[in-house]
């Protein structure tokens, strides 16, 4: 007679129940963990095997057609570039989600930045940006005309470009997150006295690029 040993089925049940949950959660828990270790260390493999090469920037010709001062500290600029961008990578697209460009002079902003549209750069493509910055009563530092004089006594303008940006690679179909890049640019035009041509630019000078 031991049917009294266990003091109900139910309990019985409630205990087997509980143990059979917690093998379940375990089990489950072992097999969520493989699977998600297997699909990360995929990707890994994936992102190693094909490993996007930054994208490449290089300034082909700068134009200033006008960099004038009002008082002191307002100026009006109209600067013309044109940029080549390279897409280095065999196997992979870049999507240029955005692109903000502007130029710097002695580390300051002197246009706005002017938003190029998105566009898709296929594996292996080269595109040519260009692109009109225009500044109008944009506040400058006090230093702003001392330094151009300077530099027009030396014969050299120094001028920067800059690309802040979001991209996004594809592979295959397969598309990733958004990743900020930017580019930085220089080059040195050759700069008379006044009266002088329009300050330009045409040897190609290549940009740094940053992701
Ligand atoms: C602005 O600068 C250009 C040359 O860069 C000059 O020809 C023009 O006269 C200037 N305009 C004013 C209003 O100073
Ligand atoms: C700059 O542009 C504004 C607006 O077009 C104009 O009123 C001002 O005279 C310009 N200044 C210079 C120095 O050209």
């Amino acid at each position: 007679m031991s049917q009294i040993h266990e003091k109900s089925p139910k309990h019985c049940a409630n205990k087997q129940s509980i143990t059979f949950h917690k093998k379940f959660n375990k089990k489950l828990f072992f097999y969520f963990s493989t699977l998600l270790l297997s699909i990360l260390s995929l990707i890994f493999l994936v992102w190693l095997i094909l490993h996007p090469t930054k994208p490449q920037f290089s300034l082909k010709e700068a134009v200033i057609n006008q960099l004038n001062l009002s008082g002191s500290s307002l100026l009006n600029s109209s600067i013309q570039i044109t940029l080549q961008s390279n897409n280095p990578n065999k196997k992979v697209g870049i999507y240029y989600d955005e692109f903000l460009l502007y130029a710097s002079y002695k580390g300051q902003k002197i246009t706005p930045e002017t938003s190029i549209s998105p566009f898709y750069q296929e594996h292996d493509e080269t595109n040519l940006i260009s692109a009109s910055l225009v500044g109008i009563q944009q506040p400058v530092a006090l230093s702003f005309a001392y330094e151009v004089q300077r530099d027009q006594g030396i014969g050299k303008f120094v001028l920067n470009f800059k690309i802040m940006g979001r991209l996004r690679w594809k592979v295959g179909s397969w598309v990733s997150g958004r990743y900020r890049f930017i580019v930085n640019c220089i080059t040195v035009m050759p700069f008379g006295p006044i009266p002088s041509p329009p300050l330009s630019s045409k040897q190609g000078s290549q940009c740094s690029t940053v992701i």
